[in-house]
């Protein structure tokens, strides 16, 4: 039986970066070394540290006909329940230095915000959120549960990060941004730096080397620090793939045509962090020529595998993995029934593939909605 008939899952887009060229150098320079090495120093002295499991989804691997799958697991990052625990609370501290006359402010799709409410609350800091109409109640409480003023603004997460800047121009607010923009860089750097952490992480956690990776993308800060995490702490350089929602492929575009690509997106992707329509300009330096490739794929099969991470389809174990947890296991499949794409990532029974498990049930509402849906379409 061939692997298309045991799921029949497509992609959207599948791209070759042609200006592909690795330099590590130049990718720790775009990060900062120094930042990389003490995010890692600082971030693994924090209260509560442990390193997030590296699980294996032995079953799925098995299906697929490939050596290894490993799933980094950030559903049990502290008590945050995504990497992104690992970059606004990591810049929090570096820009502030726990000064507590100082207000941090950020605009954020949750998981961001959270960071940096925690980060706050860790130093005792004020803290203002600005989050879009798209972001979930359930989201917003969690933030302010953490000591945040939350504050919604009309439209998109555009205006939401708008009106962060103006607010905060206004009144003296540090802003802690995820996102880079001319002129705007130092903080999403050490963000980066942040997310790079699990990478040093796995690097210990494994013996294996890794052959593949796929990095989920929004704007593109996460794939960019684990990139610059695998610069640093891998002996060898694996295939990078990026995915993306298939409306808000900013990345793909932009690596298919050499140069930062807008996109105007048309419907709202369910990975409402990734739904991003422009790449941010730092992680644009090191993700240019950085990747080999880059994926995009539907809003279809992440319910479904939402129930099959947890009803123990993949893996041994039960995982809980939100929406953004299962790009890049959507993409895997898709890539792997597809034998020209399988053919041309040279995926086989001799890969070990790194699969990042971004978020738990962050959106806990949301969640359930998936899992209950997903759990019907396993039967
Ligand atoms: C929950 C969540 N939010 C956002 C993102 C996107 O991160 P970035 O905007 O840094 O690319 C991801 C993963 O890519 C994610 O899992």
């Amino acid at each position: 039986m061939s692997n298309a008939e045991v799921f029949g899952w497509k992609f959207s887009k599948f791209i070759n970066n042609s200006n592909y060229n690795f330099s590590r150098e130049k990718i720790l320079d775009v990060c900062g070394k120094d930042n990389v090495n003490d995010a890692f120093k600082i971030i693994s002295n924090w209260e509560n540290y442990n390193s997030t499991p590296l699980l294996k989804l032995n079953k799925l691997s098995k299906k697929l006909n490939l050596k290894n799958i490993f799933y980094k697991d950030e559903s049990k990052r502290f008590h945050l329940k995504s990497f992104k625990a690992l970059g606004g609370a990591y810049a929090v501290e570096k820009i502030t230095k726990g000064n507590k006359n100082i207000t941090v402010a950020t605009a954020t799709a949750g998981n961001h915000g959270r960071s940096v409410s925690w980060g706050a609350q860790r130093l005792g800091l004020k803290c203002k959120i600005f989050i879009s109409e798209y972001v979930s109640e359930s989201r917003a409480d969690v933030m302010r549960d953490l000591g945040a003023d939350v504050i919604r603004v009309k439209g998109n997460y555009e205006a939401s990060l708008k009106e962060c800047i103006k607010q905060s121009q206004m009144n003296g607010w540090e802003i802690i941004q995820d996102v880079a923009w001319e002129g705007y860089e130092e903080v999403p750097r050490l963000t980066m730096a942040g997310y790079s952490v699990m990478i040093k992480e796995i690097s210990i956690q494994t013996d294996q080397y890794i052959t593949h990776v796929f990095l989920q993308a929004g704007v593109g800060g996460m794939a960019s620090g684990a990139i610059a995490g695998i610069a640093k702490y891998f002996k060898r350089i694996p295939k990078i793939i990026i995915v993306e929602p298939e409306n808000a492929d900013c990345v793909l575009q932009s690596v298919k045509e050499g140069e930062m690509k807008k996109i105007d997106i048309k419907k709202e992707s369910i990975l409402g962090g990734m739904s991003c329509g422009e790449v941010s300009l730092v992680p644009w330096k090191i993700l240019k020529n950085g990747v080999n490739n880059c994926i995009s794929i539907s809003d279809e099969n992440i319910a479904k595998t939402v129930a099959m991470l947890q009803k123990k389809h993949l893996s041994e174990e039960t995982i809980i993995g939100g929406e953004c947890a299962t790009p890049g296991i959507i993409g895997l499949i898709a890539a792997c029934e597809d034998q020209n794409v399988k053919n041309n990532l040279d995926l086989n029974e001799k890969s070990n593939v790194l699969l990042m498990g971004c978020e738990g049930d962050a959106d806990k509402d949301l969640y359930k909605r998936l899992l209950n849906e997903g759990v019907k379409k396993l039967i």
